[in-house]
C-alpha cells in the first residue's frame, strides 16, 4: 500500500520503517524540519536499538521518503493516511487533540474519499466524541488502530507483537488496515472505536499497575532483609502470575503510562464509576519513589558520604526519552533535601545530565537506575577504582 505517516516520533518513525521493510511505500511527514533533515540523511533523530539499521537498509530506503511540507506529497496515490502525532494531556487530566485536529486540517483538502485515514495516537474513548464533532472528517470512516510497541524494543515488538488492534464504523477501511499486517504471525481483532481505544488503555492501567505492585513488594523484601530475587522468582513462576515484566525499579513513567493512567482515572470520575484500584496506580508509584529516595539519603548518612550521582537519565534503558523519567523525580527530591546529586547518562544531552565521569568526586553513592548496557563498562571499571564509593542497585 501507499501510506503517508503523519508524526515522526517515536510511534511514526518505527511504525512506517517497519512497514516500509515489509515492502509498503511510506511517505512520512513531520512539521519538525530539524527531524526531517536528520532523516533525509538517514540519521536516527532518537536513540532506539536497530533504528540506525532500518534507516540504512536499502531496501527500507526504497521504499521511504521524508517531507516537511504536506504540499510536496504525491496524495493522488496514497491509499491510507496514518497518524501518530502526540496526544498529550491537558491541565484537567482530559486528552488534548488539538495536534490530531491540525493534520485533519492539513489534509482535508489533499486526500480524495478514497483515502482511508487510520489513527494510531492514543486517544481516550470518551475524547472520540470531539473528533466527531470535526467537521473536516467523516468520523465513520476513521479507523483506529493503537499502537502498544515499546520504546527500547520497539522493532522487536513490531514484528513479534502479540496482537493488532482495529477499531472503526466502516468494515471494509478496517479490513485494510488489518491487512497492511498480514504478514505478521498475530492475532487482529476487528472492533468498534471505542472498544479499540479501551483495549489501549486497560493495558496502559494493568503494566504500570503490575509494575507498583512489584516495587511494594520489593519493599517488603527490603523491609524484611528477605532475599529479592528468590522471593520475586518464587512468585513469578507461578504460571497464572509469570515472571516477564516483574522487575522492580526506582519507579516507572515515560510518555505514556502516566497521561494514559491519568485519563483513565478520570474517564472513571466523569462516569462515576468507583475503581479504587485503578485510582490508586499513581498514588503507588509516588509513594515507592518518596521511599526510594529516603532510602538513598539513609545510605549517605549512614555512609558518611557527600554525594549521590543517578546513572541512566532516561525512564528506562536502551532509550533517551526522558519524559517522565523516574531519575528526575528523585533527583528533584534530592536537591529539596539540600544532598549534592547528578544525573549521568552516555545518550542524553541536557543541562541537568553529565557525560563525563571524570567530574564525579570521590565519596558518592552512584546508583544504577535500570540495567545498563555495554557502554557503560568503562564507567563500572572506574567506579570500582574510586575510594569509600559505593555502587546501588535495587534489582538483583
Ligand atoms: N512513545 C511510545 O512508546 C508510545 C507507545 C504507544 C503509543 N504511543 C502514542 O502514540 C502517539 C505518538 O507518541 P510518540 O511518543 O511517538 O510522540 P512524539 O512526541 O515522539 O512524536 C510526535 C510527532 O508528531 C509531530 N507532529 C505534531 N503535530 C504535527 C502535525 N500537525 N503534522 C505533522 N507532524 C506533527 C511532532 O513534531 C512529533 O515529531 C501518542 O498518542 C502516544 O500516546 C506512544
Amino acid at each position: 500500500m501507499q501510506l503517508v505517516i503523519v508524526g515522526v516520533g517515536y510511534v511514526g518513525l518505527i511504525t512506517g520503517l517497519s512497514f516500509a521493510k515489509i515492502g509498503h511505500n511510506v511517505s512520512f511527514i513531520d512539521t519538525d524540519k530539524d527531524k526531517i533533515n536528520v532523516l533525509n540523511h538517514y540519521r536516527p533523530p532518537f536513540i532506539e536499538p536497530e533504528l540506525k539499521d532500518y534507516l540504512l537498509n536499502s531496501e527500507v530506503q526504497q521504499n521511504t521518503q521524508f517531507f516537511d511540507n504536506y504540499n510536496d506529497i504525491k496524495w493522488d496515490s496514497i491509499d491510507a493516511v496514518i497518524i501518530c502525532v502526540q496526544t498529550p494531556t491537558t491541565e484537567e487530566g482530559d486528552v488534548d487533540i488539538s495536534y490530531i485536529s491540525s493534520v485533519f486540517h492539513n489534509i482535508k483538502d489533499l486526500i480524495d474519499n478514497e483515502t482511508i485515514i487510520c489513527i494510531k495516537s492514543t486517544i481516550h474513548p470518551l475524547a472520540l466524541e470531539k473528533l466527531f464533532k470535526d467537521s473536516s472528517i467523516n468520523y465513520e470512516d476513521l479507523v483506529f488502530n493503537p499502537e502498544f510497541l515499546r520504546e527500547g524494543s520497539a522493532f522487536a515488538d513490531f514484528f513479534h507483537t502479540d496482537r493488532v488492534i482495529v477499531g472503526s464504523l466502516n468494515s471494509e477501511n478496517m479490513k485494510k488496515i488489518g491487512e497492511l499486517y498480514s504478514s505478521l504471525d498475530t492475532e487482529i481483532i476487528y472492533t468498534d472505536p471505542v472498544s479499540s481505544q479501551l483495549i489501549k488503555y486497560l493495558s496502559n492501567a494493568y503494566l504500570p499497575l503490575r509494575l507498583s505492585f512489584v516495587n511494594e513488594a520489593s519493599r517488603v523484601v527490603d523491609e524484611l532483609n528477605a532475599n529479592q530475587e528468590d522471593v520475586l522468582r518464587g512468585v513469578g513462576l507461578d504460571s497464572r502470575i509469570g515472571l516477564d515484566y516483574f522487575r522492580p525499579s526506582p519507579g516507572w513513567g515515560g510518555s505514556c503510562f502516566p497521561k494514559d493512567v491519568k485519563e483513565i482515572q478520570e474517564l472513571a470520575k466523569n462516569q462515576n464509576l468507583n475503581l479504587p484500584l485503578v485510582q490508586s496506580i499513581i498514588n503507588s508509584n509516588d509513594v515507592h519513589i518518596s521511599w526510594f529516595t529516603d532510602k538513598l539519603v539513609d545510605m549517605l548518612e549512614s555512609n558518611n558520604l557527600e554525594k549521590v550521582c543517578l546513572i541512566g537519565a532516561s525512564f528506562k534503558e536502551n532509550t533517551d526519552d526522558i519524559r517522565h523519567s523516574p531519575t528526575f523525580a528523585i533527583y528533584q527530591k534530592l536537591q529539596q533535601r539540600s544532598k549534592k546529586v547528578e544525573i549521568y547518562d552516555n545518550y542524553v544531552l541536557s543541562d541537568f545530565v553529565l557525560n563525563d565521569f571524570d567530574l564525579l568526586k570521590d565519596y558518592s553513592l552512584i546508583v544504577e537506575m535500570f540495567p545498563l548496557d555495554d557502554s557503560y563498562n568503562k564507567l563500572k571499571d572506574k567506579t570500582q577504582e574510586l575510594q569509600n564509593t559505593i555502587y546501588y542497585r535495587f534489582w538483583n
